[in-house]
């Protein structure tokens, strides 16, 4: 499916800048969260997580979007979890049809997460829900592959 590589590069640029400003980390993650919802009309809540490996456990994060009881995900555990097994990408177009899914809202259709890797290993993971229904393309995976591997030295 066509879509427009310019706005990809755009919104990529304006991350590293972000990236490459001189505040905390915590700011950083919550500044690339607030780029990525202004930006995309579909994204309704965007957070990073972050791996603990010595507890086999992923922890909340900076997020923009509703407060989530999902603070703490076992490794496995929805689709958060079950991406930070497999340390690839996870869209879900339709949450409906997924039996390993913890919801946040009624109102979220579908997500995507997008695992952050250092030496192959998960440090953490950068998780989208969305109101609308099949929103994710190509686009998406590129974006999101592009920001991860931006954010990946800050975990
Ligand atoms: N739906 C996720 C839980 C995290 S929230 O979307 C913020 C999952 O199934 O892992």
């Amino acid at each position: 499916m066509y879509y427009d590589r310019n706005e990809v590069e755009l919104i990529t640029k304006k991350a590293k800048e972000i990236v490459d400003s001189n505040v905390s980390n915590d700011e950083i993650l919550n500044a690339i969260c607030q780029l990525l919802k202004d930006k995309i009309p579909y994204y309704d809540w965007v957070g990073f997580y972050i791996a603990d490996r010595s507890k086999n456990e992923l922890f909340l994060g900076p997020f923009v979007g509703e407060p989530t009881e999902h603070t703490r995900i076992a490794f496995g555990e929805g689709i958060c979890g079950q991406a930070a097994v497999t340390k690839k990408p996870f869209i879900v177009q339709d949450v409906r049809k997924e039996t390993n899914y913890l919801s946040c809202s009624v109102k979220v259709m579908s997500e995507i997460v997008m695992p952050v890797l250092r030496n192959k290993e998960i440090v953490g993971e950068l998780d989208i829900d969305s109101h609308t229904l099949s929103p994710f393309t190509e686009k998406d995976l590129d974006l999101l592959e592009r920001i991860c591997e931006l954010v990946a030295p800050l975990f």
